[in-house]
């Protein structure tokens, strides 16, 4: 091997030493120096297909550009395909990032055992028989599917070399080596590394690589921001591991939108793709109980109901205990304050817990007027009737403001069969002759009759 050169860089400013050390004399930051590869053999570490010819790229005019054809890798995932905007683009690096245990390991393995091309599953993590073990409780019919347990690069390329298969997943790339820098796995220096020469190997061979990215304490993936700018598509697993629901969003996608939201639900048999999410997530009673209500919420394009459940209690202590699961805390307190101001509720004696069912986490303003209901209905321990649905956002001086793509949202209330919907009176409806009563109201004291 001819000779490799390394470096040290302060992630920081970017000054340059010839070796570590623990702060930076530039920029005076702690521990921001990291070994970089400057030179590196001439030889690449696989072979180029005889069949790819390197191009050389030449400018070309934005109109001219041929997008239509854009080859897409069915992943026979309804759900993994919604994410990804369509199926995994040839020559893109998808990085996974999730808790441990989640599940993250089990998806990428289902879909690698579900896919009629030649897949190669590289674990650092676990041995051949682990895997197998788990393949056999997914599927165990498959012959396309490798299985190779090795950290090296420099060993995986060889594989790939003589393997030649479509697609690569990793897992992980935090436990990757290369040859070429000296850290341990896992340390800022390899991971970046070992990212650069599978970027290098998708791009040249166009061969698709999943990454699977450990994250940190606080829900970043580990290892340097710049690993997500380096990747072309970030996913995140989530949801709560006492709940059978796992969530996939894009945090980032190159060659799709970051609204689309795929749901599963972890079984015995690995994930199921759940297809009709929203009579799952509403819990079905015969009772009507009081602080329950129910939002229609959009992920991405799709329609979900979810369940907001509110418990209003007296404060035993001086400062009212405010907490909300699946929502946002501030947004809560802003909503109380509303209450507070607008409905003359006298809330601010009164502790208020919130959960979004499910284990799910919402963004979308139009949560806010089941927020609003659900409190009401728990502080007059009156129920709401139990075929109501909301979908409004509320505003600072109580006003109930329109949310986008109603119509949708309409349906879907219909179709799961609720009688009345409460919206905001500024939002443009073009449904007509709808069975589900459209109720429009335009301010907080219009839904209190309704509550009380
Ligand atoms: P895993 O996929 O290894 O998570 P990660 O790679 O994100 O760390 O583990 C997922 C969890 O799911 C594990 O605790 C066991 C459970 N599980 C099932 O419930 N059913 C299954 O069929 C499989 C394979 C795992
Ligand atoms: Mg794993």
């Amino acid at each position: 091997m001819a000779k490799v050169k390394t470096t040290f860089f302060c992630q920081n400013c970017g000054a340059q030493y010839a070796k570590w050390q623990g702060q930076c004399n530039a920029c005076k930051e702690w521990n921001t120096i990291v070994e970089e590869v400057i030179q590196k053999p001439e030889k690449s570490d696989w072979k180029l297909p005889t069949t790819t010819v390197k191009k050389v790229s030449v400018p070309l005019q934005i109109k001219d550009i041929d997008v239509s054809k854009e080859p897409r890798l069915n992943t026979f995932d309804a759900e993994f395909n919604r994410v990804l905007g369509g199926g995994i683009v040839p020559g893109s690096l998808t990085l996974l990032g999730g808790e441990p245990g989640i599940g993250k390991s089990t998806l990428l393995l289902q879909i690698s055992l579900k896919l009629p091309y030649k897949t190669l599953y590289v674990s650092g993590e676990e041995s051949q028989k682990q895997i197998k073990m788990r393949a056999e409780r997914i599927n165990p019919e498959n012959n396309n599917c490798y299985i190779l347990t090795e950290t090296k690069t420099q060993n995986i390329f060889k594989q790939i070399e003589t393997l030649e298969p479509d697609i690569v997943i990793i897992d992980s790339i935090q436990t990757l080596h290369s040859d070429y820098i000296e850290s341990s796995s896992g340390s800022i220096s390899q991971i970046k590394e070992c990212t650069a020469e599978l970027i290098k190997f998708a791009k040249e061979t166009a061969t698709p690589v999943l990454l699977i990215g450990h994250i940190t304490k606080d829900g970043n993936i580990a290892g340097p921001k710049i690993l997500e700018h380096m990747v072309d598509t970030v996913l995140q697993f989530e949801g709560d591991r006492n709940h059978v629901f796992r969530i996939l969003r894009a945090h980032k996608n190159r060659f799709g939108s970051t609204n689309e939201l795929g749901i599963y639900e972890m079984q015995g048999s690995g994930l199921r793709e759940v297809s009709n999410p929203s009579e799952i997530l509403i819990s079905k009673k015969d009772e009507e109980l009081s602080g329950n209500a129910i939002v229609a919420t959009l992920e991405g394009v799709r329609p979900l109901m979810i369940e907001v459940q509110a418990l209003v209690s007296t404060a035993v202590y001086g400062t009212p205990q405010r907490s909300a699961t699946g929502f946002n805390v501030k947004r809560l307190n802003m909503l109380l304050a509303v209450l507070e101001k607008r409905a003359g509720f006298r809330l601010g004696a009164k502790d208020v817990f919130l959960n979004i069912t499910g284990g799910i986490t919402v963004d979308d303003p139009a949560i806010d007027l089941a927020v609003v209901a659900s409190i009401l209905s728990s502080n007059e321990d009156v129920s709401l009737q139990k075929d109501f649905c909301f979908a409004g956002e509320v505003g600072l001086s109580g006003e109930i403001r329109p949310v986008q793509r109603v119509d949708q949202r309409i349906l879907e209330a219909e179709k799961l069969g609720f009688s009345t919907i409460f919206v905001s009176k500024y939002n443009k409806i073009s449904l007509k002759n709808t069975v589900i009563k459209i109720q429009l109201i335009s301010k907080i004291e219009d839904l209190v009759a309704y509550v009380t």
